[in-house]
């Protein structure tokens, strides 16, 4: 989320590879793991530790979680500007021309943003109200919630890692993108709407 070291239109120094080698792909299984196992410990840790149902973040007449659902919805925001600005980088916005040099550092700085803008989010999700299976939607919600971060820490090391399939960015990337478009529709979607997304 945070880097464009891979990205075709600005090889800052690019060592992804159409043909990896068997270093690049046990780097990206091991990325893969570290990824995995950051998302279980938060899990394990969501599931063990007893929530403590506290409001944490009450600013003025702003409650918690409506100040949670706010932030949740400027993530999609930065998340929408990371998304447009990698397709740009990668080639897939030509009609618009060559990436300019901003690009860059606007997908670095919205990346950097948005995982800044998760912590408070996350912080009084995971302590205040644990991992919880009640219905499916919170479920899905606390499993996204997990994976988050499990995928985040996969696409930093993906980024700094050489000679990575050229496909290992986008998909990193990708996996980033669709966490948090869960964890949107399963908790500040229903705060909204109380549209039960997937019902049950
Ligand atoms: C990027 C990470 C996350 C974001 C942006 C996020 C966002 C939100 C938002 C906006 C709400 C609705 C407000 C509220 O009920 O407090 C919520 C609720 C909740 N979150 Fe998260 N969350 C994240 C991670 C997690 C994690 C890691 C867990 C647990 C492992 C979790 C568990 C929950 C639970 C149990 C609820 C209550 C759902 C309900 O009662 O309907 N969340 N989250």
């Amino acid at each position: 989320m945070t880097s464009t070291d891979h990205a075709p239109t600005a090889p800052v120094g690019s060592s992804a590879l159409d043909d990896p080698t068997p270093t690049g792909t046990v780097r990206l299984v091991a990325s893969a793991l570290v990824g995995a196992a950051v998302s279980v410990a938060l899990g394990v840790y969501g599931r063990a530790h007893s929530p403590t149902g506290e409001r944490i973040l009450n600013v003025g007449a702003v409650d918690t979680l409506t100040m949670k659902a706010w932030l949740a919805t400027g993530l999609i925001v930065l998340v929408a500007t990371q998304l447009g600005s990698a397709f740009w980088m990668f080639g897939r916005l030509s009609r618009l021309g060559p990436a300019p040099t901003w690009i860059g550092p606007l997908h670095r700085w919205s990346g950097t943003a948005a995982f800044l803008l998760t912590l408070p989010v996350a912080y009084h999700c995971l302590w205040s109200l644990g991992f919880q299976d009640r219905t499916t939607r919170v479920l899905v919600h606390s499993l996204a919630g997990c994976a988050f971060y499990g995928a985040l820490a996969t696409k930093l090391l993906v980024l700094r890692s050489d000679r990575m399939p050229r496909w290992a960015v986008p998909v990193a990337g990708a996996g980033l993108v669709t966490t948090l478009a869960v964890i949107w529709l399963t908790s500040a979607l229903w705060f909204f709407t109380g549209l039960e997304l997937p019902p049950g």
